[in-house]
């Protein structure tokens, strides 16, 4: 069904593999597309409730097809609004979407595993933001995300020498929730990702938009949000099911409305 990538739902999580092995999953214009159009069809299935987005063993994304951009001119980029507006659909995407990263992230692969709600990560992965060795910088949010995820020092050395971090660094600095081993990171996310699916769906919607909004604005803004988004559950059935099931000490039986 698409090119670059597969699709496959596991219950209620679609497991999105990128899949151009012989290019290190390089981010080419088609595979920035077939992702946006999986994140739509899944955004718009009702039996989905949660995102894995993975690569291979060796390399999660080796970055922007380099062999494609080497030869766009400033019009080209500046008038397709290259990279941000295609790239910015799996920021943008309102059901929670798990990173399962293993092997080499970077550049664009870095970039896109940080627009995910969080990465896990197997332990030979290698993060980096490696543009300045081209002669370019980042340019799908990863001087401003990096940032907000390892702090200045570190984003600010990574984006300047190109170095990458590895598993232990990027599990310390907080740029991955979790390291898992090699051979269980895509079973895990999946089983994360389902843990989340079956959770209540507008109330993790809910839940994911608070906690973006750090991202956006100021402390006493975000509580207020946060407490406008929480008033709103009162509004949503599987919240009055998630309290009834509690005092009456059995599951939930989620409606998902
Ligand atoms: C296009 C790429 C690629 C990339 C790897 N390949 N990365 N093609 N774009 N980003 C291709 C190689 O050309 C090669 O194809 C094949 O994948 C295997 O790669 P090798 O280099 O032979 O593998 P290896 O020696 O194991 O080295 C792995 C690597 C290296 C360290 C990851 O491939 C590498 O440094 N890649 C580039 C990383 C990078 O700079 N990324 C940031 C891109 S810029 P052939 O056919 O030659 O055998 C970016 C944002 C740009 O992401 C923002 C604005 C423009």
């Amino acid at each position: 069904m698409y090119e670059t990538i597969l699709v496959e739902h596991r219950g209620p999580v679609a497991l999105v593999t990128l899949n151009r092995p012989k290019a290190l999953n390089a981010l080419s214009d088609q595979l920035v597309t077939d992702l946006g159009h999986a994140i739509d069809a899944a955004e718009a299935d009702d039996n989905i409730g949660a995102i894995v987005i993975t690569g291979s063993e060796k390399a999660f994304a080796a970055g922007a097809d380099i062999k494609e951009v080497a030869r766009f001119t400033y019009m080209d980029v500046y008038q397709s609004n290259f990279i941000t507006a295609k790239w910015e659909r799996v920021a943008r995407c309102r059901k929670p979407v798990v990173a399962a990263v293993a092997g080499y992230a970077l550049g664009g692969g870095c970039e896109l595993a940080m627009m995910c709600d969080f990465i896990l990560a197997a332990d030979n992965v290698k993060f980096g933001q490696p543009e300045i060795t081209i002669g370019t910088i980042p340019g799908a949010g990863g001087t401003q995300r990096l940032t907000r995820f390892v702090g200045k020092s570190k984003a600010m050395e990574m984006v300047l020498t190109g170095r990458n971090m590895d598993a232990a660094e990027a599990e310390r600095t907080g740029l991955v929730s979790r390291i898992v081993p090699m051979a269980e990171l895509v079973d895990e996310a999946v089983r994360v990702a389902e843990r989340i699916a079956n959770l209540s769906r507008p109330i993790a919607m809910m839940a994911k938009e608070s906690v973006n909004k750090a991202y956006e604005t100021t402390l006493a803004e975000g509580v207020a949000f946060e407490r406008r988004l929480m008033h709103a559950t009162f509004a949503v059935e599987d919240r009055k099911e998630g309290m009834t099931a509690f005092t009456e000490k059995r599951q939930p039986v989620w409606k998902h409305c």
